[in-house]
């Protein structure tokens, strides 16, 4: 089941943040500022005995060099806890970040989804190009560890399959 989060669940994303993240950065303390952003919606995926499993945040900005393209979704996270992953969580995750901005485009022009990825993450880049992300910016910034960030991008068409 994918939820919207609540304050209960800060310590677990900021904890699983510090986690998954740790070569990119102190995620645990960047993801507690976008947790606060009241542009931001946080989602947790649990499962069936309501243990959280993993999360997506996501934002909608008016990108500047893109004025034809109304809002752009931003998917400023998505992970999935270590005990959790290699089970399609991490996917059912992105297919939802990726209806949620459809949907979103019914009410304001939402034309595109975007992300960040480290270059160097091979696992997460290979499922963003099989759900029809492509390249936007190779290079978009460093993060701490000296990894290249990569900017992704997908059209929204009516649905994301
Ligand atoms: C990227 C991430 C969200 C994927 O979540 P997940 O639940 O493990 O992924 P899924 O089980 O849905 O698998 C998606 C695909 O990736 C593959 N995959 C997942 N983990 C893998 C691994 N360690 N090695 C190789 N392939 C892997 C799966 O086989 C699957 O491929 P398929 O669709 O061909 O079967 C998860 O690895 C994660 O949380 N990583 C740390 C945080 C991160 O890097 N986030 C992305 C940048 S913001």
């Amino acid at each position: 089941m994918i939820r919207r989060a609540t304050s209960e669940d800060a310590t677990w994303i900021r904890d699983v943040s510090g986690e998954v993240y740790a070569e990119f950065g102190d995620y645990s303390r960047i993801i507690p500022s976008w947790l606060a952003h009241p542009g931001v919606l946080t989602f947790v995926e649990e499962g069936e005995a309501g243990q959280r499993r993993g999360f997506i945040l996501i934002g909608f900005y008016e990108p500047p060099d893109m004025p034809q393209a109304g809002y752009v979704a931003d998917l400023l996270a998505i992970a999935v806890a270590p005990p959790f992953q290699r089970q399609g969580i991490g996917k059912n995750l992105l297919e939802y970040a990726i209806d949620l901005a459809v949907l979103a485009g019914q009410k304001v022009a939402v034309s595109e989804i975007h992300l960040t990825v480290a270059e160097t993450n091979h696992v997460a880049r290979r499922l963003f190009t099989r759900m029809g992300f492509v390249v936007l910016d190779e290079h978009h910034g460093a993060y701490d560890g000296g990894q290249r960030a990569i900017r992704m991008r997908r059209v929204l068409a009516s649905s994301s399959s």
